[in-house]
């Protein structure tokens, strides 16, 4: 594991950015696993900028998101493929048929999620999977539970999820209770995998993942297990990490 320490929110967003970036560079037709949340907004303002400088194109790149609420239509505001259009499909150049995102109204939500497993294989997994970090240690939204779910599945979140994540909607009682997330394996099977984090608040969960044990209860502590994870984060989200960690 490779581990950038940076300032701040911003510089964070900065180094996201350029792996996104260079990523894109090396391979113009490039797989992208991408995640919405706050982390992840400023390294997509970043790269909105860079399209509109003329640095970088997302013309012929694909990209695959990790999640999606159960019962939010794609118009609906709080949706991810709403966040995800506004936020930056719709500031660069990408082809928006090459966006995927989970169904959350399918009629069929098992159906939906076997269709989204085969949709990744086809693509050939990503080049890089973009993550962010639950308090309680989730990634995508794979809740800690007794096992790391492989596949993708409908998943209820958890109570922290929906009180953290209330903050971007009129009330708790508006939060879907459910979710279509990809699985462990989905994530694990990406070349690379770049984890951002900001903020002290998230600094307990970073020392959980990489110095606990590799526990489906914590499950980010799964990415110790990857050949090729980079973890940015600034000062105050590796603020706990213990010494050891550094050295890897
Ligand atoms: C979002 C996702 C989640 C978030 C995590 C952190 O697609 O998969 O795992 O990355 O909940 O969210 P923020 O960045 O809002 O703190």
């Amino acid at each position: 594991m490779r581990i950038i320490e940076t300032a701040d929110y911003d510089s964070m967003s900065q180094v996201v950015a350029s792996l996104i970036a260079a990523e894109a560079a090396r391979k113009p037709d490039c797989v992208l696993g991408l995640a919405t949340g706050s982390t992840a907004i400023g390294a997509y303002g970043v790269l909105s900028q860079w399209y509109r400088s003329g640095a970088i194109s997302f013309a012929q790149v694909r990209t695959v998101n990790l999640d999606e609420y159960v019962g939010l239509a794609p118009e609906h505001s709080h949706s991810y493929r709403y966040f995800m259009n506004e936020k930056f499909f719709n500031r660069v150049d990408i082809k928006i048929e090459n966006t995927f995102i989970p169904n959350g109204i399918a009629d069929d939500v098992e159906e939906e999620c076997r269709r989204y497993d085969r949709l990744l294989k086809s693509l050939g997994g990503a080049d890089i999977q973009l993550l962010g970090i639950g308090h309680n240690c989730h990634i995508a939204f794979n809740e800690p539970g007794p096992d790391f779910p492989l596949y993708t599945h409908k998943v209820a979140l958890a109570q922290s999820t929906i009180t953290a994540n209330s903050r971007l909607f009129a009330s708790q009682d508006e939060v879907p209770r459910y979710a279509i997330t990809m699985g462990i394996g989905g994530i694990m099977s990406a070349r690379r995998i770049v984890l951002a984090v900001s903020g002290k608040s998230k600094a307990p969960a970073i020392k959980r993942a990489f110095s606990g044990p590799v526990s489906p209860d914590a499950p980010a502590s799964i990415l110790r297990l990857h050949p090729d994870v980079v973890l940015v984060g600034d000062k105050a989200a590796l603020s706990e990490l213990p010494r050891g960690v550094w050295q890897w």
